[in-house]
């Protein structure tokens, strides 16, 4: 089993493609961002493109100090899967980051926390960063269960595996209402989430929580990103839709940077 060793970055901004994107327009995207933002220096962008592109990232970003990843990952090492993708192969395609459990996935295919716990620990294992998205719905927030939604969540791995797995790893609070939706969380109730998740992991354990990173994702634009990624204990952002544009995702990847 290999472990990270890698330095975390100071904050991050990840761009989450989902299924858009081909290999033409793919290109451009990925030579702008090596244009234009292979200069930043506490800001760690990743470009998380869909597994067929995987390739194309690797020999666009190689070098560049813009890392890739996938979006999903398969629980299992290896086996009769049929249109699973393993640790293995990510990492056969340098890939350091995946993103799991977000609830474009979580809700349209059934994925359970414990599910998502797994594959957690299968990254993990293969010196993957996971990028575990957490968030409650609207009905959650205006019952005002967010936290406890967003604790269990967090409950499943810590229950499964520990607080201390939570070292080096990123959380990313989303807020599903604010998915694609235009209307992000304001700072104050992202700054109250973020604090929320800070505390119970370094509550558990002080070196996990001190060297989480927690992002904040949902509806983050080129207008909204300097006040948001300017609260304590937000370390960047999980970008959807702008990371499709080279320069808003520009103007969202150097405000991370103040
Ligand atoms: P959005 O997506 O930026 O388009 O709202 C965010 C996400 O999927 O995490």
């Amino acid at each position: 089993m290999k472990t990270q060793t890698k330095k975390m970055a100071k904050n991050f901004v990840v761009a989450n493609w989902k299924m858009q994107g081909n290999f033409k327009q793919n290109q451009v995207l990925l030579e702008a961002y090596v244009q234009s933002l292979s200069d930043l220096k506490e800001t760690q962008v990743v470009a998380c493109v869909p597994y067929p592109y995987l390739a194309q990232a690797q020999s666009l970003l190689q070098g560049s100090g813009i890392a890739w990843g996938a979006q999903n990952i398969g629980k299992n090492e290896d086996g009769p899967f049929t249109g699973e993708v393993s640790a293995a192969m990510l990492r056969d395609f340098g890939c350091e980051y995946v993103i799991l459990g977000h609830s474009e996935r979580a809700t349209a295919y059934c994925e359970s926390d414990e599910n998502i716990a797994q594959k957690f620990m299968v990254a993990k294992a293969h010196g993957i960063t996971p990028v575990l998205c957490v968030g409650e719905t609207l009905i959650e927030r205006e019952a005002g269960v967010m936290e406890m939604v967003v604790g269990k969540q967090l409950d499943t791995i810590i229950e499964m595996y520990g607080a201390n797995v939570f070292v080096d790893a990123i959380v990313s609070y989303e807020p599903v209402w604010a998915i694609g939706t235009g209307l992000a969380a304001t700072p104050d109730q992202a700054k109250a989430m973020h604090q929320f998740v800070r505390h119970k992991i370094t509550h558990l354990d002080s070196d996990a929580g001190k060297r989480l990173k927690i992002l904040y994702g949902g509806s983050v634009n080129p207008q909204n990103a300097v006040q948001l990624f300017a609260v304590q204990n937000i370390d960047g952002g999980l970008i959807g839709r702008c990371s499709l544009n080279a320069q808003e995702f520009e103007i969202i990847c150097r405000a991370a940077e103040v």
